[in-house]
């Protein structure tokens, strides 16, 4: 169950009135660039706290054996944007595959780490999913900034509002632009960026679960439950699931 309003005002209420009873250092990830990481942090008086290593009160609590689920409903920031997409796509009558790669294609956006969101993404799902599921993933992050007209795929006008009308792509986006043009599964790809909702609308209410079955078939969910599997990215699932942990 999503959580409500009301539970997500309890919750801060919650989280206001109960003291903290760890220190949290945030890691440099999170304010690099606020300030000037080569300098040395400032050490809180501990008090005699111990530092946090594990779940944040201030945060829902996840299940033992979180499931992707799971992330997108007590982790994931607002996912209008890749439900819409993805609902587009089923629309459009593509594969359950690419209506997968859809809906996951910015989970690193929403739960993790903006730049090359596309990469972080990709990782993320690459143990559980098809491989060319992943590898459409990672390469959306280059792709939406080359128009093909043959998919009907333009320049995103948002892009010129976003970042002007001079912004051009780095020289190792456009190797990676080359580099997925040839590849076989660059439509795949492709088709991520045509059902990519630049403009989303914010009274389009699409549920998770209208997911329910494409996700049951296509993303291999671990019993374990994401982050306790051991595969390669059970660490960044973890992270998302405790992101004050001290170590
Ligand atoms: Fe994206
Ligand atoms: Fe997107």
């Amino acid at each position: 169950m999503a959580m409500t309003s009301l539970d997500r005002a309890e919750a801060a209420e919650h989280a206001m009135s109960q003291e903290l009873d760890r220190i949290v250092v945030k890691s440099v990830i999170y304010t690099s660039g606020e300030r000037d990481p080569r300098e040395p942090l400032p050490r809180q008086p501990d008090q005699g706290k111990h530092y946090m290593m594990g779940h944040d009160p201030r945060l829902p609590r996840m299940p033992d054996k979180p499931t992707l689920f799971d992330f997108f409903k007590l982790r994931f920031g607002p996912s209008a944007h890749v439900l819409q997409s993805a609902r587009l796509a089923t629309k459009n009558g593509v594969s359950e595959k690419i209506v997968l790669a859809c809906l996951l294609h910015d989970i690193s956006v929403m739960g993790f780490i903006r730049g090359d969101h596309g990469y972080w993404s990709a990782q993320l799902v690459e143990p559980y999913v098809d491989e060319e599921v992943s590898w459409a993933i990672r390469h959306h992050q280059v792709l939406r900034f080359f128009a093909d007209e043959s998919f009907g795929y333009k320049y995103p006008d948002s892009y010129i509002r976003l970042f002007g009308a001079d912004y051009k792509p780095e020289p190792y986006v456009q190797e990676a632009y080359k580099y997925a043009r040839d590849h076989k599964w660059y439509e795949t790809s492709r088709l991520i960026t045509v059902n990519d909702l630049y403009a989303f609308d914010p009274n389009v209410r699409v549920e998770l679960e209208e997911f329910t079955d494409v996700v049951g078939r296509h993303f291999k969910q671990p019993k374990e439950g994401l982050g306790f599997d051991h595969s390669p990215s059970a660490h960044m699932w973890r992270t998302i699931n405790w992101p004050t942990k001290y170590l």
